[in-house]
């Protein structure tokens, strides 16, 4: 059986997560991989839609997600999970709690993040119309160990995922 493990994108709104965590997921689905893709945005219409982004909540909707990556990955899944996951400790509390779990920091200066506002929140959250919105007037903890880091204003997204793809066979969860 395949090793299960779970891929841990973190970082900022627009850093790339739900960028890099498909282009992995094509790759690896095309090396005939097992892989389950889990995305805030998804989630959050499901599994954890009655959350909002205090505090509180984001912990609450990162314990649900840690709890269905751990049932996944302890089934020889390959997951990749993309949350902006905000608080050290709870990322921390993630990796025990899952064993098999790979830390990737994906980032972008603040002035790329503006000029893509991809979704035309961090416009919002500057003129105030979002609270408790990451990166602007919500705290976001940096990784203190990340496995690697993807500094996504630097390279290409298939670059940026052959980073990870490199990382899941040097650590042997790829055949
Ligand atoms: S968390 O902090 O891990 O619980 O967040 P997550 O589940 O990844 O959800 C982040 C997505 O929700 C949208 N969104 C916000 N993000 C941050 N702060 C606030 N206030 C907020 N409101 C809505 C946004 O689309 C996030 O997705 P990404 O992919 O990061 O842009
Ligand atoms: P997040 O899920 O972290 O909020 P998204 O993946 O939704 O971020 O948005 C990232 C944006 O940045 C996309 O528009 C994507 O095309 C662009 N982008 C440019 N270069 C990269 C890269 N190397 N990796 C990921 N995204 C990139
Ligand atoms: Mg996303």
């Amino acid at each position: 059986m395949q090793r299960g493990v779970t891929v841990w994108f973190t970082g900022l709104s627009g850093a790339g997560k739900t960028t890099v965590a498909k282009w992995v997921e094509a790759i690896l689905k095309e090396r005939g991989a097992l892989v389950e893709r889990l995305d805030g945005d998804v989630v959050r219409q499901s599994l954890t839609r009655d959350l909002g982004f205090s505090k509180e909540d984001r912990d609450k909707n990162i314990e649900g997600v840690t709890f269905v990556t751990k049932l996944l990955t302890r089934n020889g899944v390959v997951c990749l999970s993309s949350f902006i996951s905000p608080y050290r400790v709870v990322r921390e509390a993630s990796r025990r709690e899952i064993g098999e779990f790979l830390e990737v920091f994906v980032t972008a200066p603040m002035k790329t993040l503006l000029e893509r506002d991809v979704k035309g929140l961090y416009k919002k959250a500057m003129a105030g119309e979002i609270q408790n919105f990451t990166g602007v007037n919500d705290p976001y903890e940096l990784p203190e160990n990340p496995d690697p880091v993807l500094h996504t204003d630097r390279g290409s997204v298939e670059a940026c995922a052959g980073q990870v793809i490199r990382l899941l066979e040097r650590r042997g969860y790829l055949e």
